[in-house]
């Protein structure tokens, strides 16, 4: 696998990669997590710009560490982009010292117009829509797990958010059906939801939770309030609270289904702690995941 193999630019989204990219791009991260120092230099003489407004812990360090390790320089900036000057003139700053940006932002907007005005691969590391470089750890969280993704049932409970948005288009279309348990005012964008299930991926979207993870093999759930929405806090613990992944909710999943968090959680509101450090909690493979999927994600598309 090369970055001749992939036809997309940019990771703006999860529909960026083709479904064999995708495929490919799952099984160079589980090569890179078996064998890292094969790639210790292939990002020699690279380096790319990582922009964040808003924080991270897992994204940044990841892709810090993932840039490090496949031999390349990181460099990171922190606060919003765009502020002091128009995201065209930032976007052709950074194409003339780097080979690729990491961006985290408050609105997709301002992925696509770096997409357009950089000559660069640009990559979402989330915005307002999407959480595409989750998505790929979750689902390589999930092979790892079951051996295969095709037929198992991923039920997400709470905020139809961008993590669910991403969980939709890359669980979705390798198979897996995505069932969306959620308050009706939350719901997931529903254009998304259409254009999903015009391509054929299977969502539902119901507002029984209980029924979103009757038999799902993955129960995967999202903070109430994402960055940016701390005001809303106390009407969405109102809101959201029998979207509670517990202890009882669990049990109408497969018996051997597993707990998947984009972390960081909030433990006591959409899940409990006892679920968090159950023994179908997988929370940590997949933050550790996010390094590798990552890895391959840079070798895949910095040239
Ligand atoms: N899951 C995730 O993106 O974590 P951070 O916000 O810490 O980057
Ligand atoms: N939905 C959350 C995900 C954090 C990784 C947010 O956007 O804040």
């Amino acid at each position: 696998m090369n970055k001749n193999t992939i036809a997309a630019a940019d990771l703006r989204q999860d529909l960026d990669l083709t479904l064999d990219e995708l495929r490919a791009l799952l099984s160079l991260a589980s090569e890179v997590k078996k064998r890292p120092r094969e790639y210790a230099q292939a990002l020699a003489g690279r380096a790319l710009a990582l922009l964040f407004e808003k924080p991270s812990l897992r994204t940044r360090l990841t892709f810090e560490l993932a840039i490090q390790q496949l031999g390349g320089n990181a460099v990171t900036t922190i606060g919003m982009i765009g502020e002091r000057e128009p995201l065209k003139d930032v976007a052709r700053n950074l194409d003339r010292w780097t080979q690729g940006i990491v961006a985290r932002v408050f609105s997709q907007d301002t992925i696509e117009s770096l997409a357009v005005w950089s000559r660069v691969p640009v990559i979402n590391a989330l915005s307002d829509l999407y959480h595409p470089c989750q998505a790929l750890a979750d689902v390589q969280t999930i092979h790892e797990r079951f051996g295969r993704w095709q037929g198992l049932k991923l039920a997400f409970a709470g905020d139809g958010n961008n993590v669910a948005h991403s969980l939709i288009f890359t669980a979705g279309r390798l198979g897996m059906h995505v069932s969306i348990g959620c308050p009706k005012s939350y719901s997931p964008n529903p254009a998304l939801v259409a254009k999903a299930r015009g391509m054929g991926i299977s969502v539902d979207v119901t507002h029984d939770v209980a029924a979103a993870v009757d038999g799902a093999h993955v129960v995967y759930t999202d903070v109430w309030a994402s960055m940016g929405q701390e005001s809303e806090s106390a009407e969405r613990q109102r809101v959201f609270a029998p979207y509670q992944v517990n202890s009882t909710l669990m049990a109408k999943a497969a018996s051997d289904a597993i707990f998947l968090h984009c972390l960081p959680a909030k433990r006591g509101q959409e899940v409990t702690d006892e679920v968090m450090e159950s023994e179908g909690s997988a929370i940590f493979d997949q933050a550790e995941n996010r390094l590798h999927a990552q890895k391959a994600l840079l070798l895949m598309l910095i040239d």
